[in-house]
């Protein structure tokens, strides 16, 4: 597939290493064939998908606790004191979250991994790196206009999956932060961010390339940095979604929406 790349485009791909030709130069100095043609990307779709979010009844019934009045210090808190279920026994910090409280995009991950919990910060490892890459890709960082979150707030012992019931235990959080932050844009990512968020258990390859919804904010859904680090070649696909979420943000907002 061959695409039309601006340079903000080509920088995306740069620096998430995903490989592009650009025309030879002898196509270049004709007057009709400027096309850098991509190889593995494949472009946003062209027009953007809504889909319409999970209605009330179709989401788990929310026990009032408390966390849906709190402000950033109190819900931080209360994170860090929370023994709800039995991921408290391993953990050695709860990791709340870290960016822009004024960000536009929220990118949310599953859990912490080994070195986040130990210095209670998300994605400090490899992916992590990635992470950094693909924001450095939108002209962004994890301290300006982002802020990054995880779904569960504690490391699972071993990096194991995380329990359908821990997921649903820690969404509150989540939520209220999605509620205080009120970003623009959410960026999912990794199949138990996607299903905690959607209340879905389809795989990520079909919620991709459409607009969910997360509280009434726009949710787009991506592969996990850590997946893309074993298969380079969908990272290709991950810059689609990252153009699908720049297009999303780019869109003047609907008055009512
Ligand atoms: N670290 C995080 O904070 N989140 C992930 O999803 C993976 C690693």
């Amino acid at each position: 597939m061959s695409l039309i790349l601006d340079q903000r485009q080509q920088a995306m791909l740069r620096e998430m290493k995903v490989r592009y030709l650009q025309a030879p130069q002898r196509a270049l100095a004709a007057p009709t064939v400027q096309k850098p043609v991509a190889q593995l990307a494949e472009p946003a779709p062209a027009t953007v998908n809504f889909v319409a979010e999970a209605p009330q009844s179709q989401v788990q019934a929310r026990a009032a606790t408390g966390i849906e009045l709190m402000e950033w210090d109190a819900l931080a808190k209360t994170v860090a004191e929370c023994r709800a279920c039995a991921l408290c026994n391993g953990r050695r910090n709860t990791v709340f979250g870290v960016g822009d409280r004024q960000a536009d995009w929220l990118i949310v991950g599953e859990a912490p991994g080994e070195i986040d919990d130990l210095q209670g910060q998300p994605f400090l490892g490899q992916d992590g790196l990635l992470l950094d890459n693909m924001l450095r890709a939108l002209g962004l960082n994890r301290r300006q206009k982002v802020y990054i979150a995880n779904v569960l707030k504690c490391r699972p012992p071993g990096n194991r999956n995380p329990e359908p019931q821990e997921l649903a235990q820690c969404e509150p959080f989540l939520r209220r932060q999605v509620e205080l932050l009120q970003p623009r844009i959410i960026l999912a990512m990794g199949r138990f961010a996607v299903q905690a968020m959607l209340q879905s258990t389809e795989p990520i390859g079909k919620l991709r390339g459409q607009v969910h919804r997360y509280n009434g904010v726009p949710l787009v859904v991506t592969y996990h940095p850590a997946y893309l680090l074993r298969n380079l070649a969908d990272k290709g696909k991950a810059w689609a979604d990252l153009c699908l979420a720049l297009e999303v943000l780019e869109q003047p907002p609907v008055s009512g929406s």
